[in-house]
């Protein structure tokens, strides 16, 4: 008897300890961000069923809960009340007889369209893509249909619809992703479906039964990537006239190399997206490699475009980076607006002000001349940092920031005056051994000479730079093998004035409760 209790003693301190050991390591690899989105463990990539209702923003994400490597399709599920803490709910959906579940969006069914409704709750409806892998393996085209599925009690059970597929395949390979929106002037739900190298919209009283209503984007298809996961969302421009932007991931041939993201501004009618510019026009809505899929809230309040993506790049090396038990994460969720410039309408985006939370202190840069390096007073892996340079009246050649480690391994950013480009250098930045495409400069043209704002939010392993108030964004991932902590600004060829600078450390949102 005695040494039984012993023994459960034994047994009861073991528990302790492991519990201890657990919640003290959570979310504490070596690469895990602290503030942006990940998976607790197992693999992810897009984003999907991006919702709000009642007060809860909702994350779905392309899961493989097994593995760290893509394959068998879930929705994994997060809810936020404020696109900044993040609460982990279990698998949403799980792949069928049907095939693997894959990207899609949810709506608030508010006008109950599809019948769903039985009590109070407003129905969540699911549109995704089945994917089917045995038609896949026996080499057929049609593998790829809708699906619906849709829950009572606010997103946190599913029930998939008797009659799927909702929309079956007539032969195309590549037929998914649909992002579904209701459309208050024509009275229809709308479905923008990526298909082959181009979108096809959709429309459907109920969600239920779909037609096919047009085309678009075969003469603006570039190289030979698939579109995916497209995004089709307006902005009220002046009072009571609205822009419509298309939002359209593509798997291959993006600016810097890999996927990425365009864009296309124009009108849309209930039925047609017309195109404002010419076919050949490219605008990106990020011009760093690891930012793709990305797509925008449902519902989001006061109407706004709240965007985010998957930190990631398909083509080149999505499967193979450096993590350990879990792999990827997603951008911070960004504010997106549309300008007027004298190109036409842009995109330009913004983190949300509401990560302004997770500040802990707020550390002055002055004023000042640069004319070679100047080191910022820092000790966090884990930043913000707001620079404003006044370039009308520096004499330099080149300006930015660099971080950096003792093993010598750095990340620079900065704006090279003779060729007009802003960059992201990860050259040096650290491990790159994982991929060839890796250790690359990404560069984007830049033709302001006035000044420079950049924003940059810096976790760990990934960079996100917004410049000028968001006109121009980039997101790369970097893998150094010791943490960066020293951040210093630099002048090239000349001096370059600072106008104001403002560091924020900033705290991690992974503690667990
Ligand atoms: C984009 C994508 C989608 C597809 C999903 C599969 O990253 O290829 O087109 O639905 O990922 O996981």
């Amino acid at each position: 008897m005695k040494n039984l209790i012993l023994a459960l003693f034994v047994i009861f301190c073991l528990a302790c300890q492991q519990k201890t050991e657990t919640s003290s390591n959570y979310y504490q690899e070596k690469y895990r961000p602290q503030f942006h989105f990940t998976p607790e463990k197992g693999w992810m990539n897009d984003p999907n069923g991006l919702v709000y209702y009642d007060g809860e923003y909702h994350l779905f994400y392309q899961h493989n809960p097994d593995s760290t490597v893509w394959g068998p399709m879930h929705w994994g599920h997060a809810i936020s009340k404020d696109l900044v803490n993040w609460e982990h709910l279990p698998i949403a959906l799980y792949p069928d007889s049907l095939g693997y579940i894959f990207s899609g969006s949810i709506v608030v069914d508010e006008n109950n369209t599809t019948g769903f409704q039985t009590g109070k709750e407003k129905p969540l409806v699911a549109i995704f893509t089945y994917h089917d892998m045995v038609k896949e393996k026996a080499g057929r085209n049609d593998r790829e249909s809708q699906g619906i599925a849709y829950s009572l009690d606010k997103g946190r059970t599913w029930t998939k619809y008797a009659q799927n597929p909702v929309i079956p395949n007539k032969g195309d390979t590549d037929f998914r992703d649909p992002k579904v929106f209701w459309h208050q002037a024509s009275k229809h739900w709308i479905m923008p479906l990526a298909v082959g190298k181009k979108l096809e919209i959709f429309t459907s009283p109920n969600l239920k039964n779909w037609q096919k209503v047009s085309e678009f984007g075969l003469k603006e298809s570039i190289n030979d990537g698939v579109w995916e996961c497209p995004d089709l969302i307006s902005f009220k421009i002046e009072e009571g006239t609205e822009k419509w932007v298309l939002i359209q991931n593509i798997g291959r041939g993006a600016i810097n190399g890999g996927s990425g993201t365009q864009y296309f501004v124009g009108n849309f009618d209930g039925k047609t997206f017309t195109n404002d510019n010419s076919p050949t026009t490219k605008l990106w809505l990020d011009y760093g490699a690891d930012n793709y899929a990305g797509v925008t809230w449902f519902n989001a309040p006061n109407n706004e475009k709240i965007y985010i993506g998957w930190m990631s790049n398909w083509d080149d090396y999505a499967n193979i980076v450096p993590t350990s038990t879990w792999r990827s994460g997603m951008t911070v969720p960004r504010k997106l607006s549309l300008i007027k410039t004298t190109e036409g309408y842009r995109l330009a985006q913004l983190p949300v002000k509401q990560l302004e939370s997770l500040r802990i202190s707020n550390t002055d840069i002055p004023k000042q001349t640069i004319s070679n390096t100047v080191t910022i007073d820092n000790k966090s892996a884990l930043n913000e940092l707001d620079l404003s340079f006044d370039l009308s009246n520096s004499t330099s050649t080149e300006v930015g920031f660099i971080l950096s480690n003792s093993k010598g391994e750095k990340l620079i950013v900065g704006l090279d005056k003779t060729s007009k480009q802003i960059f992201i250098d990860r050259t040096n930045a650290g491990k790159s051994d994982f991929s060839s495409k890796f250790a690359k400069k990404h560069t984007v043209p830049f033709f302001d000479s006035k000044e420079l704002i950049i924003k940059a939010l810096i976790d760990k392993a990934s960079i996100e730079v917004f410049v000028n108030d968001g006109k121009i964004a980039l997101t790369d991932l970097f893998f150094p093998t010791e943490e960066y902590t020293k951040i210093e600004l630099y002048s090239k060829g000349g001096d370059s004035e600072l106008l104001a600078g403002r560091l924020y450390p900033l705290k991690s949102i992974w503690v667990k409760k």
